[in-house]
């Protein structure tokens, strides 16, 4: 018997208020340069990430037949252009704050456009699928427990609980155009989820030591920070490397997982009050 598949609508949510101002702590993750500096890595590479994703996505559009995965392209498409702008936004606060984003993530967005221009559109697409796996992961990783986000700015963890939630809605999208429209096959996805490997390392280990070396932070300060926050990566990443693991089963699909457990809770309290703060406030409540 086929397994389940969970599905949920991807409902495009613009022009949200997070309330980021000047007064978000500079190490907004409780105080600690390399806990906030590794979330700010990860995020800074999204505008660019998402327009990438966007466009590997739609160059495929003319070939999709099905009306409901076209308006789920189109919703997709609208979700991850809000993310783009939000973080753009959130991208030049860093900058204000003396730390050259832009020349410290430049290899990895160099990486993106040099993709879009040389690799073939059903590469793009897999790189795009294998990465859609990767945040939905993250989503679920950062959310599903109290600890992980206990210490955050509440603004920054609204902020990532929205992106949380829309990544977890359109999961399947980039997975299902690669499939059905693009017709990848095992080998190219699979091979896919591996080459990102490479764009891990910089946004895990290298650009956060340059925003932390940014911020003043001595060689030897930075990587005592490094090494005694080793046993809170551990525990934060170690669930998403099996989950990782999971894109390399043959039969896989995003939607044989369930969503995150407090998924709804976050839909329920923003579609009462409009509010992403109160609406992550409930999802951190509803957390394990
Ligand atoms: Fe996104
Ligand atoms: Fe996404």
């Amino acid at each position: 018997m086929a397994r389940r598949h969970f599905t949920n609508e991807i409902i495009p949510r613009e022009n949200l208020d997070f309330g980021l101002d000047t007064s978000v702590p500079r190490f907004w993750w409780g105080g600690n340069p390399y806990k906030t500096r590794l979330f700010d890595s990860m995020q800074s590479t999204f505008p660019d990430g998402e327009r990438y994703f966007i466009a590997s996505v739609v160059a495929f559009r003319k070939g999709i037949d099905d009306p409901a995965l076209a308006e789920d392209v189109r919703r997709f498409s609208r979700q991850e252009g809000q993310h783009g702008l939000v973080h753009e936004q959130y991208n030049r606060m860093i900058e204000a704050g003396g730390v050259p984003l832009a020349r410290i993530i430049a290899p990895i967005t160099g990486r993106l456009k040099r993709r879009s221009e040389r690799f073939s559109p059903e590469f793009n697409v897999a790189l795009t699928a294998a990465a859609e796996h990767f945040t939905a992961m993250m989503a679920e990783c950062f959310f599903d427990k109290k600890w992980v986000m206990a210490d955050a700015d509440h603004r920054m963890r609204a902020l990532l609980a929205w992106h949380a939630i829309e990544e977890m809605e359109h999961r399947a999208v980039a997975f299902d155009v690669m499939q059905k429209v693009a017709k990848v096959g095992y080998v190219k996805r699979a091979w896919a989820i591996l080459y990102l490997s490479r764009d891990l390392i910089d946004v895990m280990f290298r650009a956060p030591h340059a925003m932390m070396k940014a911020d003043g932070l001595s060689a030897r300060r930075r990587w005592t920070l490094q090494i005694t926050n080793i046993p809170w990566l551990v525990r934060l990443f170690g669930p998403l490397m099996s989950k990782a693991g999971a894109y390399l089963v043959p039969g896989f699909h995003p939607l044989k997982q369930p969503p995150m457990r407090n998924y709804a809770k976050w839909l329920e309290v923003y579609a009462r009050t409009g509010d992403p703060l109160e609406a992550a406030e409930a999802l951190a409540a509803a957390a394990a």
